[in-house]
């Protein structure tokens, strides 16, 4: 058993929430900051129900400096993971200062109560939008970054911000650096097998697979797949589609691999969680139809504006050095999709 407690901002979410029940089922101690701004407080209430256990919930943003600081004198935590962010492409083009001021600023205050904490560990959600158009669509960690839209920028700059706080710790020979993990996710899907936690998104989808979910249950009528004319087998855009379990244990491999050797001296690291393997949308489609016996309606519409042909991992370095990867294939992101789909059609209420 281990007795840590990790403080995990935004953990009312729904990478958050699966984060934090295998925290609980590890035996850490969990303590959850989260304002609610696009979550709800029952997904809590699920993952008590899971876990038999129950997080230190505190309804705060975290650009309340003082409120942060006093959680982080009662609790103690030895390592933050941050989740904390809004994260809708197109929202962030309409509001970008919302973005930055929430995303960036939300970090810099983070990290100046972690550092007058003494709390320097960390575990940061990055994002396959930090990267650059590639030539070669399978993403490895040294690409060139180059986000085009105002979210993957704030990404982008978060990653620059802790990078440079770890460059200092080296430069000034700190006894107790920084110790960064950047985990840059693929595309997140699925549900804890229970049914009880999954993505509850607000009003209609941005992602595809929350938007077949809901077709499928008839919430939606009809799927728009954004263009079938990419240089791709069948034309439609490819992604690296990843189990949300199976992404929130690359984070409990990141906390152990802060704790080994080899951070012995403090770091910043970017690591790939993705399976390494693509599908397209009609293969996402296919699957979809062929575990819920239900048939997607859909139509062919143009690209959307920003979208990659195609883009997927290569996830060698968290195998290597987190020793992490994925255990679950697209049939059983498909199952536990629909089985939280179906359980729970109106979300959290
Ligand atoms: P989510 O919106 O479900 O969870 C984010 C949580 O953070 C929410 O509960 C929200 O209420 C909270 N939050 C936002 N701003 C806050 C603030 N200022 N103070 C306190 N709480 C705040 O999103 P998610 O899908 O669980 O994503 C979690 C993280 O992973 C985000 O940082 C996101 O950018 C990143 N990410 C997500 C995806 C994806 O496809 N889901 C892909 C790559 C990266
Ligand atoms: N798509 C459709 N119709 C839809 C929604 C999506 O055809 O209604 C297509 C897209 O064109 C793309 C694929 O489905 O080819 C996946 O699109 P998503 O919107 O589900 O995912 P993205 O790859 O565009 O972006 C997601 C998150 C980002 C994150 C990125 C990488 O939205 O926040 O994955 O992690 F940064």
């Amino acid at each position: 058993m281990n007795a840590k407690t990790i403080l995990v901002t935004g953990g009312a979410g729904y990478i958050g929430s699966h984060a934090c029940v295998e925290l609980l089922q590890d035996g850490f101690k969990v303590v959850v900051v989260d304002n609610l701004s696009n979550s709800k407080i029952e997904s809590l209430n699920r993952v008590q129900q899971i876990t038999g256990k129950k997080p230190s919930f505190y309804q705060t943003d975290i650009r309340d400096k003082q409120a942060l600081a006093d959680i982080f004198a009662k609790e103690s935590p030895t390592t933050v993971i941050h989740f904390a962010g809004l994260k809708a492409v197109g929202e962030s083009c309409d509001k970008p200062q919302l973005y930055y001021n929430n995303n960036v600023y939300g970090t810099l205050v983070l990290t100046d109560v972690m550092m007058h904490a003494n709390v320097k560990q960390l575990v940061f959600s990055s994002s396959a939008t930090v990267y650059g158009e590639s030539s070669c669509p399978q993403y490895t960690e040294n690409f060139p970054l180059g986000a085009i839209n105002p979210y993957g920028r704030s990404k982008a700059m978060i990653e620059d911000i802790l990078r440079d706080l770890s460059a200092a710790d080296r430069n000034n020979q700190s006894k107790y650096p920084w110790k960064i993990a950047l985990l840059r996710y693929f595309n997140p899907i699925g549900a804890h097998e229970s049914g009880l936690i999954g993505e509850d998104p607000n009003g209609i989808p941005n992602n595809l697979m929350p938007y077949v979910a809901q077709v499928a249950i008839g919430k939606l009528k009809q799927l728009s797949i954004f263009g079938n004319d990419y240089p791709t087998p069948d034309g439609t855009g490819i992604r690296d589609y990843i189990h949300v379990v199976d992404l929130v244990k690359g984070h409990i491999n990141a906390i152990a691999a802060l704790n080994s050797e080899s951070y012995k001296c403090g770091g910043c690291n970017a690591y790939n969680l993705g399976t390494g393997k693509g599908y397209s949308v009609l293969e996402i489609i296919d699957a979809f139809q062929k575990v819920t016996g239900k048939p997607i309606n859909y139509k062919i519409a143009p690209r959307r504006s920003g979208d990659l042909a195609e883009c997927f991992a290569n996830p060698e370095l968290a195998l290597k050095e987190l020793n992490w990867k994925v255990e679950k294939d697209l049939h059983d992101m498909v199952t536990d999709t629909w089985n939280w789909q179906t359980k729970n059609p109106q979300g959290y209420i």
